[in-house]
């Protein structure tokens, strides 16, 4: 069974000031994605890829279709299902959106904190998720004296403080360098193969798609396209 579908969904925005007609941002789309891929999701700015995982993630809700997560649609949830919904999803973006008064430990903590999580288990997953970045001994350690690569690597533990089951990469690589997205892409493969994390990933990057998505969808003006260069790159990366 698929850990989510997606069914002829479609979203628009009602008309604004400037506009009298609604904006048709994602038209119709439909795909699933299997537990424990690595999923890309391409296509130029403005195809709809962001407007995309919001809906998957809850936050935004589509005008049609459905979202099945584990066999349950979450379109028709209420807030509270929503967040509930919600634990089971991590998320990382282009810019880190790290807390900068707060240390590392500490904004590995918060989504702890807000679920309510006994301190005393708070520290020790804390260790465990910086084991698991790599990123030992940078427990007091304030953003704003990391690199680029380590406060992703800080986020990324941040959303995989509460366990999701998956992960959302909105552009996590493209503000990095060369080497670094390489270290990170590593890291995405290492997470994905010892927890069985299944990866949502909306890159730019064809070495991303190239290197380690399983599978890719290609969004071109709201619509679903088949792309036949991510073919492409998809059967070289099964072959290699
Ligand atoms: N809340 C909103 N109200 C109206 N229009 C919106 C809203 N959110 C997004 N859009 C429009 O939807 C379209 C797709 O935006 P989206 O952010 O999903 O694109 P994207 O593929 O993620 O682009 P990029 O690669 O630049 O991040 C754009 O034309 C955008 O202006
Ligand atoms: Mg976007």
């Amino acid at each position: 069974m698929p850990i989510i579908e997606i069914k002829g969904v479609s979203k628009h925005f009602p008309p604004s000031t400037s506009s009298l007609q609604q904006h048709q941002v994602l038209s119709d789309i439909s795909f699933a994605i299997e537990p424990g891929e690595i999923h890309g999701i391409t296509g130029k700015s403005g195809a709809g890829k962001s407007t995309l995982m919001r809906c998957l993630v809850g936050l935004e809700k589509p005008s049609q279709g459905n979202i099945i997560f584990e066999g349950e649609d979450i379109v028709p949830f209420s807030k509270e299902q929503i967040i509930s919904y919600r634990k089971n999803i991590g998320m990382v973006f282009q810019h880190y959106n790290l807390f900068p008064s707060r240390t590392v430990g500490q904004n590995i903590a918060y989504p702890m904190e807000i679920h309510g999580v006994n301190y005393k288990i708070q520290q020790q997953r804390i260790e465990e998720l910086l084991c698991l970045v790599h990123l030992e001994n940078k427990y007091d350690v304030y953003p704003s004296c990391l690199s680029g690569g380590e406060k992703q690597r800080v986020a990324i533990a941040r959303a995989l403080a509460n366990n999701p089951k998956i992960l959302f990469c909105d552009e996590a690589t493209s503000a990095l360098d060369h080497e670094t997205m390489k270290s990170l892409l590593s890291l995405f493969k290492e997470l994905n193969r010892k927890l069985g994390l299944t990866i949502i990933a909306i890159t730019h990057q064809m070495d991303f798609v190239k290197k380690i998505c399983s599978n890719v969808t290609t969004l071109s003006h709201g619509k679903l396209v088949i792309n036949s260069e991510d073919i492409g790159l998809i059967h070289e990366s099964k072959g290699a």
